[in-house]
Protein backbone atom coordinates (compact mmCIF):
# COMPACT_ATOMS: atom_id res chain seq x y z
CA UNK A 1 0.00 0.00 0.00
CA UNK A 2 1.21 3.53 -0.78
CA UNK A 3 -0.28 6.97 -0.11
CA UNK A 4 -0.55 9.05 -2.75
CA UNK A 5 -1.34 12.92 -1.74
CA UNK A 6 -3.08 15.13 -4.65
CA UNK A 7 -4.65 12.26 -7.31
CA UNK A 8 -7.34 13.40 -8.50
CA UNK A 9 -5.22 16.54 -9.85
CA UNK A 10 -3.56 16.40 -13.14
CA UNK A 11 -0.43 14.62 -12.29
CA UNK A 12 -1.37 12.20 -9.77
CA UNK A 13 -4.40 11.25 -11.23
CA UNK A 14 -1.92 9.87 -14.06
CA UNK A 15 0.02 8.97 -11.51
CA UNK A 16 -2.42 6.61 -9.90
CA UNK A 17 -4.10 5.22 -12.87
CA UNK A 18 -0.06 3.99 -14.69
CA UNK A 19 0.58 2.91 -10.89
CA UNK A 20 -2.38 0.37 -10.81
CA UNK A 21 -1.86 -0.19 -14.65
CA UNK A 22 2.03 -1.27 -13.73
CA UNK A 23 1.61 -3.52 -10.49
CA UNK A 24 -0.91 -4.23 -7.61
CA UNK A 25 -0.01 -2.47 -4.96
CA UNK A 26 -3.22 -0.32 -3.43
CA UNK A 27 -3.45 2.64 -3.11
CA UNK A 28 -4.93 5.29 -0.81
CA UNK A 29 -5.97 8.53 -2.55
CA UNK A 30 -5.93 12.03 -0.38
CA UNK A 31 -7.08 14.57 -2.31
CA UNK A 32 -8.92 17.84 -0.52
CA UNK A 33 -10.71 18.22 -4.22
CA UNK A 34 -9.75 22.17 -4.59
CA UNK A 35 -10.76 23.74 -8.09
CA UNK A 36 -8.31 21.71 -9.93
CA UNK A 37 -9.38 18.05 -7.79
CA UNK A 38 -11.65 15.81 -10.33
CA UNK A 39 -12.56 12.67 -9.15
CA UNK A 40 -14.03 11.89 -12.86
CA UNK A 41 -10.21 11.68 -13.43
CA UNK A 42 -10.28 8.19 -11.80
CA UNK A 43 -13.78 7.13 -13.17
CA UNK A 44 -12.08 4.02 -14.34
CA UNK A 45 -11.38 2.96 -11.17
CA UNK A 46 -14.43 2.48 -9.92
CA UNK A 47 -15.22 -0.69 -8.21
CA UNK A 48 -11.61 -1.24 -8.11
CA UNK A 49 -10.34 -2.60 -4.44
CA UNK A 50 -7.07 -1.22 -4.97
CA UNK A 51 -7.77 2.34 -4.91
CA UNK A 52 -9.33 3.55 -1.90
CA UNK A 53 -10.05 8.02 -2.23
CA UNK A 54 -10.31 9.74 0.87
CA UNK A 55 -11.21 13.51 0.46
CA UNK A 56 -9.00 15.38 2.68
CA UNK A 57 -6.59 18.32 3.56
CA UNK A 58 -2.64 16.96 3.48
CA UNK A 59 -2.78 20.02 6.30
CA UNK A 60 -4.93 17.86 8.56
CA UNK A 61 -2.77 16.59 10.82
CA UNK A 62 -5.46 14.06 12.54
CA UNK A 63 -6.75 12.65 9.62
CA UNK A 64 -3.13 12.01 8.20
CA UNK A 65 -2.52 10.31 11.70
CA UNK A 66 -5.64 8.14 11.19
CA UNK A 67 -4.97 7.23 7.61
CA UNK A 68 -1.58 6.18 7.95
CA UNK A 69 -2.39 4.24 11.25
CA UNK A 70 -5.26 2.53 9.24
CA UNK A 71 -3.31 2.11 5.87
CA UNK A 72 0.04 1.19 7.19
CA UNK A 73 1.67 2.40 3.55
CA UNK A 74 5.31 1.68 3.28
CA UNK A 75 5.75 5.05 1.44
CA UNK A 76 4.16 8.19 0.50
CA UNK A 77 4.29 10.18 -2.51
CA UNK A 78 3.16 14.00 -2.18
CA UNK A 79 1.53 15.47 -5.20
CA UNK A 80 -0.83 17.68 -3.53
CA UNK A 81 -0.33 21.38 -4.34
CA UNK A 82 -1.90 24.59 -5.34
CA UNK A 83 -0.07 24.20 -8.22
CA UNK A 84 -1.09 27.20 -10.79
CA UNK A 85 1.57 30.65 -11.28
CA UNK A 86 -0.84 32.98 -12.31
CA UNK A 87 -3.12 32.33 -9.52
CA UNK A 88 -0.43 32.71 -7.16
CA UNK A 89 0.57 35.78 -7.82
CA UNK A 90 -3.31 36.87 -7.66
CA UNK A 91 -3.87 35.29 -4.54
CA UNK A 92 -0.64 33.57 -2.95
CA UNK A 93 -2.28 32.74 0.38
CA UNK A 94 -3.34 29.08 -0.69
CA UNK A 95 0.07 28.45 -1.65
CA UNK A 96 1.50 29.02 1.75
CA UNK A 97 -1.29 26.80 3.55
CA UNK A 98 -1.08 23.92 1.28
CA UNK A 99 2.43 23.99 -0.01
CA UNK A 100 4.22 25.11 3.02
CA UNK A 101 2.32 24.28 6.25
CA UNK A 102 0.74 21.07 4.06
CA UNK A 103 4.00 19.57 3.39
CA UNK A 104 4.85 20.72 6.99
CA UNK A 105 1.80 18.88 8.22
CA UNK A 106 2.46 15.83 6.23
CA UNK A 107 6.03 15.40 7.04
CA UNK A 108 5.28 15.77 10.89
CA UNK A 109 2.42 12.60 10.43
CA UNK A 110 4.86 11.10 8.04
CA UNK A 111 7.80 11.26 11.00
CA UNK A 112 5.30 9.69 13.75
CA UNK A 113 4.01 6.74 11.34
CA UNK A 114 7.65 6.05 10.06
CA UNK A 115 9.53 6.38 13.89
CA UNK A 116 7.34 3.82 15.46
CA UNK A 117 7.73 1.44 12.63
CA UNK A 118 9.23 -2.05 13.32
CA UNK A 119 13.23 -2.01 11.91
CA UNK A 120 12.50 -3.90 8.41
CA UNK A 121 9.31 -1.92 7.82
CA UNK A 122 11.70 1.64 9.31
CA UNK A 123 14.13 1.01 6.96
CA UNK A 124 12.10 0.37 3.81
CA UNK A 125 9.63 3.46 4.40
CA UNK A 126 9.83 6.12 1.56
CA UNK A 127 8.67 10.29 1.48
CA UNK A 128 8.89 11.16 -1.99
CA UNK A 129 8.21 14.65 -2.38
CA UNK A 130 7.01 15.86 -6.20
CA UNK A 131 8.30 19.38 -6.70
CA UNK A 132 8.93 21.58 -9.61
CA UNK A 133 12.08 22.80 -11.98
CA UNK A 134 10.77 26.29 -11.37
CA UNK A 135 12.22 26.58 -7.68
CA UNK A 136 15.97 27.39 -9.67
CA UNK A 137 14.39 30.33 -10.58
CA UNK A 138 14.97 31.83 -14.23
CA UNK A 139 17.51 30.55 -17.51
CA UNK A 140 19.65 33.10 -19.41
CA UNK A 141 18.77 31.89 -22.71
CA UNK A 142 22.69 30.99 -23.47
CA UNK A 143 22.53 29.26 -19.79
CA UNK A 144 23.37 25.50 -19.38
CA UNK A 145 20.06 23.55 -17.90
CA UNK A 146 19.46 22.99 -14.32
CA UNK A 147 21.41 20.62 -12.81
CA UNK A 148 20.40 19.32 -8.88
CA UNK A 149 23.17 21.22 -8.26
CA UNK A 150 21.55 24.52 -9.22
CA UNK A 151 20.76 27.30 -6.30
CA UNK A 152 17.09 27.75 -5.58
CA UNK A 153 16.16 31.24 -6.75
CA UNK A 154 12.51 31.05 -6.53
CA UNK A 155 10.57 34.16 -8.47
CA UNK A 156 6.56 33.48 -7.99
CA UNK A 157 4.83 32.83 -4.91
CA UNK A 158 3.76 29.51 -6.35
CA UNK A 159 7.40 28.64 -6.96
CA UNK A 160 8.95 30.22 -3.58
CA UNK A 161 6.19 27.85 -1.89
CA UNK A 162 7.76 24.84 -3.38
CA UNK A 163 10.95 25.67 -2.68
CA UNK A 164 10.05 25.96 1.19
CA UNK A 165 8.62 22.55 0.78
CA UNK A 166 11.51 21.00 -0.53
CA UNK A 167 13.95 23.00 2.43
CA UNK A 168 11.58 21.21 4.77
CA UNK A 169 11.85 17.53 3.44
CA UNK A 170 15.51 18.36 3.63
CA UNK A 171 15.33 19.20 6.89
CA UNK A 172 13.17 16.22 7.89
CA UNK A 173 15.76 13.99 6.30
CA UNK A 174 19.02 16.08 7.97
CA UNK A 175 17.44 16.33 11.06
CA UNK A 176 14.92 13.47 11.82
CA UNK A 177 16.33 10.90 9.23
CA UNK A 178 13.08 11.02 7.55
CA UNK A 179 14.08 9.06 4.10
CA UNK A 180 13.14 11.33 1.90
CA UNK A 181 13.03 11.63 -2.19
CA UNK A 182 12.99 14.53 -4.10
CA UNK A 183 11.86 14.71 -7.64
CA UNK A 184 12.21 18.35 -9.44
CA UNK A 185 10.16 17.82 -12.72
CA UNK A 186 10.03 20.73 -15.96
CA UNK A 187 6.52 21.52 -17.56
CA UNK A 188 4.05 18.76 -17.44
CA UNK A 189 1.39 18.24 -20.33
CA UNK A 190 -0.63 15.30 -21.41
CA UNK A 191 -4.56 13.98 -20.54
CA UNK A 192 -6.47 15.39 -17.83
CA UNK A 193 -4.57 18.80 -17.64
CA UNK A 194 -6.66 21.15 -16.18
CA UNK A 195 -7.69 23.92 -18.86
CA UNK A 196 -6.09 27.31 -17.61
CA UNK A 197 -2.71 25.91 -17.82
CA UNK A 198 -0.94 26.89 -21.38
CA UNK A 199 -1.53 23.59 -23.61
CA UNK A 200 -4.68 22.34 -22.45
CA UNK A 201 -6.00 25.88 -22.62
CA UNK A 202 -4.94 26.23 -25.93
CA UNK A 203 -6.69 23.14 -27.16
CA UNK A 204 -10.21 24.16 -25.70
CA UNK A 205 -10.29 27.82 -26.34
CA UNK A 206 -9.13 26.97 -29.70
CA UNK A 207 -11.98 24.75 -30.46
CA UNK A 208 -14.58 26.75 -28.56
CA UNK A 209 -13.35 29.71 -31.48
CA UNK A 210 -12.10 31.72 -28.52
CA UNK A 211 -8.69 34.04 -28.45
CA UNK A 212 -5.20 32.11 -27.73
CA UNK A 213 -3.67 34.45 -24.92
CA UNK A 214 -0.14 34.70 -25.81
CA UNK A 215 1.49 36.81 -22.30
CA UNK A 216 3.96 39.12 -23.85
CA UNK A 217 6.20 37.96 -26.40
CA UNK A 218 5.90 34.50 -26.64
CA UNK A 219 9.21 33.52 -26.03
CA UNK A 220 9.58 32.53 -22.87
CA UNK A 221 10.87 28.96 -22.61
CA UNK A 222 9.34 25.68 -21.15
CA UNK A 223 11.02 22.06 -20.80
CA UNK A 224 8.14 19.85 -21.71
CA UNK A 225 7.65 16.68 -20.62
CA UNK A 226 4.87 13.98 -21.06
CA UNK A 227 2.67 13.21 -17.70
CA UNK A 228 3.12 9.40 -17.89
CA UNK A 229 6.76 9.70 -18.60
CA UNK A 230 7.08 11.98 -15.33
CA UNK A 231 5.01 9.13 -13.65
CA UNK A 232 7.48 6.44 -14.94
CA UNK A 233 9.87 8.67 -13.59
CA UNK A 234 8.92 8.68 -9.90
CA UNK A 235 8.42 4.98 -9.70
CA UNK A 236 11.82 4.59 -10.69
CA UNK A 237 12.61 6.88 -8.33
CA UNK A 238 10.57 5.26 -5.78
CA UNK A 239 11.98 2.18 -6.67
CA UNK A 240 15.68 2.92 -6.51
CA UNK A 241 16.07 6.50 -5.48
CA UNK A 242 18.99 6.98 -3.41
CA UNK A 243 17.87 8.18 -0.04
CA UNK A 244 17.74 11.58 0.51
CA UNK A 245 18.59 12.59 -3.17
CA UNK A 246 17.14 14.67 -5.53
CA UNK A 247 16.34 13.81 -9.24
CA UNK A 248 15.89 16.55 -12.11
CA UNK A 249 13.50 14.76 -14.43
CA UNK A 250 12.97 16.51 -17.91
CA UNK A 251 12.33 15.52 -21.46
CA UNK A 252 15.56 17.55 -22.98
CA UNK A 253 12.31 19.34 -24.93
CA UNK A 254 12.90 22.98 -24.66
CA UNK A 255 10.52 25.18 -26.67
CA UNK A 256 9.28 29.01 -26.97
CA UNK A 257 5.40 29.15 -25.75
CA UNK A 258 4.24 30.48 -29.03
CA UNK A 259 6.11 27.51 -30.91
CA UNK A 260 3.74 25.33 -28.61
CA UNK A 261 0.74 27.02 -29.43
CA UNK A 262 1.30 27.42 -33.25
CA UNK A 263 1.94 23.19 -32.79
CA UNK A 264 -1.34 22.78 -31.01
CA UNK A 265 -2.97 25.02 -34.00
CA UNK A 266 -1.22 22.82 -36.81
CA UNK A 267 -2.45 19.72 -35.32
CA UNK A 268 -5.88 20.78 -35.10
CA UNK A 269 -5.67 22.17 -38.41
CA UNK A 270 -5.13 18.26 -39.41
CA UNK A 271 -7.41 16.69 -36.84
CA UNK A 272 -10.44 18.93 -36.72
CA UNK A 273 -10.29 21.81 -39.29
CA UNK A 274 -12.05 24.94 -38.44
CA UNK A 275 -15.31 25.45 -40.73
CA UNK A 276 -14.27 27.87 -43.94
CA UNK A 277 -10.23 25.82 -43.54
CA UNK A 278 -8.68 29.36 -42.11
CA UNK A 279 -5.78 27.69 -39.11
CA UNK A 280 -6.53 28.50 -35.75
CA UNK A 281 -3.70 29.90 -35.29
CA UNK A 282 -5.39 33.32 -36.67
CA UNK A 283 -7.15 33.43 -33.10
CA UNK A 284 -3.90 34.34 -31.74
CA UNK A 285 -3.70 36.77 -29.26
CA UNK A 286 -0.76 38.47 -27.57
CA UNK A 287 -1.80 40.04 -24.14
CA UNK A 288 -0.19 41.77 -21.08
CA UNK A 289 2.81 39.52 -19.81
CA UNK A 290 2.94 37.96 -16.64
CA UNK A 291 4.38 39.87 -13.63
CA UNK A 292 7.48 38.03 -12.59
CA UNK A 293 7.42 36.05 -15.52
CA UNK A 294 10.42 33.47 -16.14
CA UNK A 295 12.07 33.67 -19.00
CA UNK A 296 13.23 30.16 -19.34
CA UNK A 297 13.45 26.67 -17.41
CA UNK A 298 15.40 23.56 -18.87
CA UNK A 299 16.28 20.55 -17.20
CA UNK A 300 19.36 18.33 -17.15
CA UNK A 301 18.19 14.77 -16.73
CA UNK A 302 21.59 13.04 -16.72
CA UNK A 303 21.27 11.92 -13.14
CA UNK A 304 18.06 10.02 -13.29
CA UNK A 305 19.43 8.76 -16.93
CA UNK A 306 22.79 7.53 -15.37
CA UNK A 307 21.58 6.64 -11.87
CA UNK A 308 18.70 5.31 -12.36
CA UNK A 309 18.61 4.20 -16.30
CA UNK A 310 15.31 6.32 -16.61
CA UNK A 311 14.67 7.78 -20.03
CA UNK A 312 11.26 9.40 -21.46
CA UNK A 313 9.00 6.98 -23.80
CA UNK A 314 7.30 9.98 -25.77
CA UNK A 315 8.86 12.87 -27.87
CA UNK A 316 7.29 16.07 -27.98
CA UNK A 317 6.19 15.12 -31.82
CA UNK A 318 4.56 11.72 -30.30
CA UNK A 319 3.47 13.20 -26.54
CA UNK A 320 1.81 16.68 -28.37
CA UNK A 321 -0.49 14.55 -30.88
CA UNK A 322 -1.61 11.85 -28.36
CA UNK A 323 -2.79 15.00 -26.13
CA UNK A 324 -4.17 16.78 -28.73
CA UNK A 325 -6.00 13.75 -29.76
CA UNK A 326 -7.27 12.79 -25.96
CA UNK A 327 -8.94 16.03 -25.64
CA UNK A 328 -10.76 15.52 -29.20
CA UNK A 329 -12.15 12.60 -27.65
CA UNK A 330 -13.25 13.61 -24.59
CA UNK A 331 -15.37 16.49 -25.33
CA UNK A 332 -17.44 15.23 -21.51
CA UNK A 333 -14.20 16.45 -20.04
CA UNK A 334 -14.03 19.18 -20.97
CA UNK A 335 -17.56 20.63 -20.44
CA UNK A 336 -17.36 18.83 -17.04
CA UNK A 337 -14.30 21.09 -15.73
CA UNK A 338 -15.43 24.26 -17.83
CA UNK A 339 -17.13 26.05 -14.91
CA UNK A 340 -15.61 29.04 -16.57
CA UNK A 341 -15.69 31.35 -13.33
CA UNK A 342 -11.81 29.80 -12.71
CA UNK A 343 -10.75 31.40 -15.75
CA UNK A 344 -12.91 34.34 -15.86
CA UNK A 345 -10.77 36.23 -12.89
CA UNK A 346 -7.52 35.38 -15.00
CA UNK A 347 -8.96 37.16 -18.34
CA UNK A 348 -9.58 40.19 -16.00
CA UNK A 349 -6.18 40.26 -15.30
CA UNK A 350 -4.71 40.14 -18.53
CA UNK A 351 -7.85 42.33 -20.90
CA UNK A 352 -7.20 45.00 -22.61
CA UNK A 353 -3.74 44.23 -22.74
CA UNK A 354 -2.89 43.14 -26.62
CA UNK A 355 0.92 43.93 -27.35
P1 LIG B 1 -3.00 20.09 -9.97
O1 LIG B 1 -3.26 21.49 -9.54
O2 LIG B 1 -3.57 19.59 -11.25
O3 LIG B 1 -3.48 19.07 -8.83
C1 LIG B 1 -3.24 19.29 -7.49
C2 LIG B 1 -4.11 18.32 -6.70
O4 LIG B 1 -3.83 18.52 -5.30
C3 LIG B 1 -5.60 18.57 -6.90
O5 LIG B 1 -6.27 17.34 -7.08
C4 LIG B 1 -6.03 19.24 -5.61
O6 LIG B 1 -7.38 18.97 -5.26
C5 LIG B 1 -5.06 18.62 -4.61
N1 LIG B 1 -4.85 19.46 -3.42
C6 LIG B 1 -4.62 20.79 -3.39
N2 LIG B 1 -4.48 21.20 -2.11
C7 LIG B 1 -4.60 20.09 -1.34
C8 LIG B 1 -4.54 19.87 0.06
N3 LIG B 1 -4.33 20.87 0.91
N4 LIG B 1 -4.69 18.61 0.52
C9 LIG B 1 -4.92 17.57 -0.34
N5 LIG B 1 -5.00 17.75 -1.67
C10 LIG B 1 -4.84 18.98 -2.16
O7 LIG B 1 -1.41 19.94 -9.96
P2 LIG B 1 -0.47 19.02 -10.86
O8 LIG B 1 -0.12 19.76 -12.10
O9 LIG B 1 -1.05 17.67 -10.94
O10 LIG B 1 0.85 18.99 -9.96
C11 LIG B 1 1.05 17.96 -8.99
C12 LIG B 1 2.37 18.21 -8.29
O11 LIG B 1 3.43 18.22 -9.25
C13 LIG B 1 2.45 19.55 -7.57
O12 LIG B 1 3.14 19.36 -6.37
C14 LIG B 1 3.25 20.43 -8.52
O13 LIG B 1 3.95 21.43 -7.81
C15 LIG B 1 4.18 19.43 -9.14
N6 LIG B 1 4.66 19.75 -10.49
C16 LIG B 1 3.77 20.05 -11.48
C17 LIG B 1 4.25 20.31 -12.77
C18 LIG B 1 3.30 20.59 -13.91
O14 LIG B 1 3.76 20.89 -15.02
N7 LIG B 1 1.98 20.50 -13.73
C19 LIG B 1 5.62 20.28 -13.04
C20 LIG B 1 6.50 19.96 -11.97
C21 LIG B 1 6.01 19.69 -10.73
P1 LIG C 1 1.70 27.48 -17.40
O1 LIG C 1 1.07 26.36 -18.15
O2 LIG C 1 0.87 28.34 -16.51
O3 LIG C 1 2.94 26.84 -16.60
P2 LIG C 1 4.17 27.56 -15.81
O4 LIG C 1 3.84 29.00 -15.61
O5 LIG C 1 4.20 26.80 -14.51
O6 LIG C 1 5.37 27.34 -16.67
O7 LIG C 1 2.43 28.43 -18.45
C1 LIG C 1 3.40 27.92 -19.36
C2 LIG C 1 3.94 29.09 -20.13
O8 LIG C 1 2.91 29.62 -20.97
C3 LIG C 1 4.37 30.25 -19.24
O9 LIG C 1 5.52 30.86 -19.81
C4 LIG C 1 3.20 31.21 -19.29
C5 LIG C 1 2.63 30.99 -20.67
N1 LIG C 1 1.16 31.15 -20.82
C6 LIG C 1 0.65 31.96 -21.83
O10 LIG C 1 1.41 32.58 -22.63
N2 LIG C 1 -0.70 32.08 -21.94
C7 LIG C 1 -1.56 31.45 -21.10
O11 LIG C 1 -2.80 31.61 -21.23
C8 LIG C 1 -1.03 30.61 -20.08
C9 LIG C 1 -1.93 29.88 -19.11
C10 LIG C 1 0.36 30.49 -19.98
Amino acid sequence: MILVTGGAGFIGANFVLDWLAACDEPVVNLDKLTYAGNVHNLDSLSGDARHVFVQGDIADGALLARLLAEHRPRAIVNFAAESHVDRSIHGPEDFIQTNVVGTFRLLEAARQYWSALAATEKEAFRFLHVSTDEVYGTLAADAPAFTEEHNYEPNSPYSASKAASDHLVRAWAHTYGLPVLTTNCSNNYGPLHFPEKLIPLMIVNALAGKALPVYGDGMQVRDWLYVRDHCSAIRRVLEAGRLGETYNIGGWNEKANIDIVKTVCALLDELRPRAGGNSYAEQIAYVQDRPGHDRRYAIDARKIERELGWTPAETFETGIKKTVQWYLEHPEWVAQVQSGAYRDWVARQYEGAAA
